[in-house]
Order: structure tokens, then C-alpha cells, then sequence
């Protein structure tokens, strides 16, 4: 390649991929109760709200096909029980959505929370796992991420992956791999089931609720956008490095599922007698 060629390629590339969003303004809307999503810190961070008028919401503008977003948090302090935070991508298409969830689940005060994962490839969902955090994730800000290619979806927290889905097609098994997603934040009123499984509900007397929002960052293929992004093997998240977790990764997954699961659909005898076919393919 001559250096010209270089420039119009590095160029290219940069038009290919969204890199960080710089504000809430440009890449983001509020879907949900406009008064209850407010910008603090000149427009830096997000304060979502919950009292007893409403929940809310924002969500992406854009849509996107794989790559990696990430938001860090801080959640509800105190007395959370019967609130759920949640940052998921849904491709908003009802009947065959894909969808990737992050459920914050609160808790009476000194309670662990718990973040409940889920993933929906073409219309199906019911894939729940549950996690108690090692962390109190209300004292500070901490990064949750989904990270997505063709061969798997990885939950992370702090850089701990927390959940895998594996690209298992071959075994017949749907990946959310034809769907672009937008990226959405919530917060709700979920007393009827969120905290252990709906006997402890929300103390409105410590209403209004808050939860924190910053340092979006969504490296990622952008739809509509170049249609060769989503295949391009130059986006970093497609390298051989990320096909797989890293040793290092593995043996976190692994800390997090012996020390921190505390529900595992594929465990769940009750309501799946037989395994679903993902559970057996490796985790
Ligand atoms: C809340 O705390 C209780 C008691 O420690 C625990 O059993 C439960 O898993 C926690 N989380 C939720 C969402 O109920
Ligand atoms: C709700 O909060 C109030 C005020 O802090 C407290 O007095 C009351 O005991 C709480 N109720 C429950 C069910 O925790």
C-alpha cells in the first residue's frame, strides 16, 4: 500500500465504525418520561429516576451489528428492593427479536443485588441466569458491557465476563447474528417479581430513586452505515483474539459461576426437564 492508500483506507475505517459517542445529546433519546431523565454534571453523567409517578428511558438513535458498548453505572443506594435498572440491546422487531439484557435487580439495604442475564435469539428468550455482585455496585461506578461477534455474546462487569452465549448454529441453535440493535437503559417498577420474587416490594417512602449513567462508549458497526462493516475483518472485535476468552478470561468466568451464580436456567430441572440444547454445548 502506497501511504495514500494507507490514509484513504485509515479513513475509510473511521467512517466503517462508530467510535466513542461524545454525548448523551448527539447518540442518545429519551423514550420514557422525559422529566425523569435528567443531565448532571454539564451533560457528563445521566440520572434516570423512579418515584411513584413513573419509571423512564433512553435508548441509542442508531442501531448497531456487533462490536462492543459500554456504560458504567452507579446504582440505586439503600433500600433498592422492587427497582430494576436495566441496559440491554433489542432489535425491536417483536416476533423474532433479538435482544441481550442486563437486569439489576434491587435489594433491602446491606442485601446483595443481583444482575440477571438474558438473551433472546430470534423470538426466544427464557435463558436467565442470575449473579449476586462481589461489589457494592451503588457505592460507585462500575463498567457493564456486552461484547458481540459471530461467535459469541459476552456479558462483562469490571472486565469479568459474568455470561457467554456461544454461536452453537451448527447445532441448530439461533444466534442473534442477522439483527442490528439498538442500545436502551431503563428504570422501573418491578415489585410484582424483582426481589425474591416479589415478597420484598418498593419502599416508596425512600422514593425518588436514582441511578447514574456515564462514559458511553459503543465501538461498534452502525445501521444503516457501510454494509461491509458488519463483515469486515478490520473492526477489532472480529480479530482472533476474540473468538474465544482469553485464559485469563476463562478462569474469571469460571470464579464468577462457582463463587457468584446463584441461578442457572440450564440447572432449573423444574421448568426445563429436558436441557435446552445450548446448555449441553459448552459453556
Ligand atoms: C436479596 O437478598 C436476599 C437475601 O440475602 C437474597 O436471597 C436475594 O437473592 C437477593 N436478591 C434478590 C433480587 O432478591
Ligand atoms: C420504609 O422506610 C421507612 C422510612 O425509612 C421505614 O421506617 C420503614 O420501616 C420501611 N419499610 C420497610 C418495609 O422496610
Amino acid at each position: 500500500m502506497t501511504t495514500l492508500q494507507l490514509v484513504l483506507f485509515t479513513c475509510l475505517l473511521a467512517t466503517v465504525a462508530v467510535a466513542r459517542p461524545v454525548s448523551f445529546v448527539q447518540d442518545f433519546r429519551v423514550t420514557w418520561a422525559d422529566s425523569h431523565v435528567r443531565q448532571v454534571e454539564s451533560g457528563r453523567t445521566i440520572q434516570l429516576v423512579l418515584d411513584q409517578s413513573s419509571g423512564c428511558g433512553f435508548a441509542s438513535k442508531s442501531k448497531f451489528l456487533f462490536g462492543r458498548v459500554t456504560m458504567k453505572i452507579k446504582l440505586i443506594a439503600g433500600d433498592s428492593a422492587g427497582t430494576v435498572t436495566a441496559f440491554y440491546m433489542n432489535s425491536d422487531t417483536d416476533n423474532v427479536r433479538d435482544e441481550l439484557d442486563f437486569e439489576f435487580l434491587g435489594n433491602r439495604s446491606g442485601q446483595p443485588y443481583t444482575v440477571q442475564t438474558n438473551v433472546y435469539a430470534h423470538g426466544k428468550g427464557d435463558r436467565e441466569q442470575r449473579v449476586n455482585l462481589w461489589f457494592d455496585p451503588a457505592a460507585d461506578y462500575h463498567s457493564y458491557t456486552i461484547f458481540w461477534n459471530h461467535h459469541h455474546v459476552v456479558f462483562y462487569v469490571d472486565s469479568i465476563p459474568i455470561r457467554v452465549y456461544k454461536n452453537n448454529e451448527a447445532r441448530g441453535i439461533p444466534f442473534p447474528r442477522f439483527q442490528p440493535m439498538g442500545v436502551y437503559s431503563t428504570l422501573w417498577n418491578a415489585d410484582n417479581w424483582a426481589t425474591r420474587g416479589g415478597l420484598e416490594k418498593i419502599n416508596w417512602s425512600k422514593a425518588p430513586f436514582y441511578a447514574y449513567y456515564k462514559d458511553f462508549d459503543i465501538e461498534a458497526c452502525s445501521i444503516p452505515g457501510p454494509a461491509a462493516c458488519a463483515s469486515s475483518s478490520a473492526n477489532w472485535w472480529f480479530g482472533p483474539a476474540y473468538q474465544q476468552l482469553s485464559p485469563a478470561e476463562a478462569r474469571s468466568y469460571r470464579w464468577v459461576r462457582m463463587n457468584h451464580m446463584i441461578y442457572d436456567y440450564c440447572a432449573d430441572r423444574a421448568r426445563y426437564p429436558v436441557v435446552p440444547p445450548e446448555c449441553t454445548a459448552g459453556i
